[in-house]
């Protein structure tokens, strides 16, 4: 890594080498945002989405983030956790960020109210690169809050349905409480064009008649066709190892799969060294990489 910073550019597109410090600093100085809603989204409140706008409005017009990239959240005198971005740039402002609390800043942000004011800096990160998907059949498949960076892509996917084939979206989690987005399930994506939503919990409750299967065996049953296809997978790491392995039996070949890393991550611009794995730079060079990348980094995660 050289001694210069290198970040997404204010397009977020490609990625720009920043030389010297003043500009070091100006990119780890986070913006003033505004908390103007909270809501649950799973029953037991461990998941909440945060719509978020930034006090300043020319921050906003110069905020410019792809799927799959992230922003560095803040709660000031507490710290700061890397979130993805789960709103699509195509719903504009604001800015939507579904968080589990975990821990400190998490559960400083799940103690915040509508109103309150927080740090935002980014956008960090690669995006998912649907430019290279035009044409093919997209299958998305996510657990519980995996299904936050997924949710960006499908909506960002679905405002360019054109150019786009079939979309398959495969979501689980633990039980019915824990199905995050149910109005992006149930109410929007289900109702477009040549798009199949299937849900699936490990354990059932008496509102549920649905299928309950782990989400892998349960995308073997489905067993969609790797061909002219493209897989994306978001969830917890157990699931996406067994997730692998299932579209590795259905015929996905690794470069037809895709998924994100999410590594402890502390400057988010490839400064600290804190996310690298050999060579990368989870912040920047990922989180979205192929399977086929994933395997030719040293074994060290
Ligand atoms: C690229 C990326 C995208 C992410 N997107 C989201 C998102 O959309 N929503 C969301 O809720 N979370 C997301 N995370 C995870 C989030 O950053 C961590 O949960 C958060 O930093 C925890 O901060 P904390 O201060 O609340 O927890 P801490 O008090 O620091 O830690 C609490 C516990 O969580 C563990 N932990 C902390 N960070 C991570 C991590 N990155 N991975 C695994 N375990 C961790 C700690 O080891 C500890 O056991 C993302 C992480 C990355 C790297
Ligand atoms: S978080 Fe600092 S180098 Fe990636």
């Amino acid at each position: 890594m050289n001694a210069n910073l290198v970040g997404p550019g204010p397009s977020g597109e490609t990625p720009v080498v920043f030389g010297g410090s003043a500009a070091a600093g100006r990119l780890l100085v986070p913006e003033v945002a505004t908390i103007i809603d909270i809501r649950d989204e799973t029953a037991s409140g461990d998941v909440k989405t945060f719509k978020v706008r930034m006090d300043r409005p020319e921050a906003e017009e110069a905020w410019s983030h792809l799927p799959g990239q992230c922003a560095m959240v803040s709660v000031f005198g507490v710290g700061e956790a890397m979130i993805s971005i789960t709103s699509s740039p195509t719903r504009g402002w604001p800015l939507e960020l579904s968080i589990k609390r975990v821990g400190r800043v998490t559960g400083a942000l799940h103690d915040s109210q509508a109103g309150d004011k927080i740090g935002l800096r980014g956008p960090y990160g690669n995006r998912f690169p649907t430019e290279e998907w035009k044409g093919k059949n997209l299958l998305f498949v996510a657990g519980g809050i995996g299904l936050a960076p997924v949710r960006c892509l499908i909506d960002y996917c679905l405002a360019h349905r054109d150019q786009f084939g079939h979309v398959d979206i495969v979501y689980g989690a633990r039980s019915p409480g824990d199905l995050c987005f149910k109005d992006c399930i149930f109410n929007r994506w289900s109702r477009q064009k040549d798009t199949t939503v299937s849900l699936t919990v490990d354990k059932g409750d008496e509102t549920w008649t649905g299928p309950t299967a782990l989400v892998p065996m349960f995308l073997e049953e489905l067993g969609p066709s790797p061909k002219n296809a493209v897989a994306i997978t978001c969830g917890p790491p157990i699931m996406i190892k067994f997730t692998l392995q299932s579209l590795a039996k259905l015929g996905f070949t690794d470069d037809q799969i895709v998924t994100t890393l999410e590594l402890k991550m502390q400057c988010g611009v490839g400064k600290c060294g804190r996310c690298n794995i050999g060579d990368k730079y989870v912040c920047v060079d990922g989180p979205v990489f192929t399977l086929s990348q994933i395997k030719e980094l040293p074994n060290e995660f």
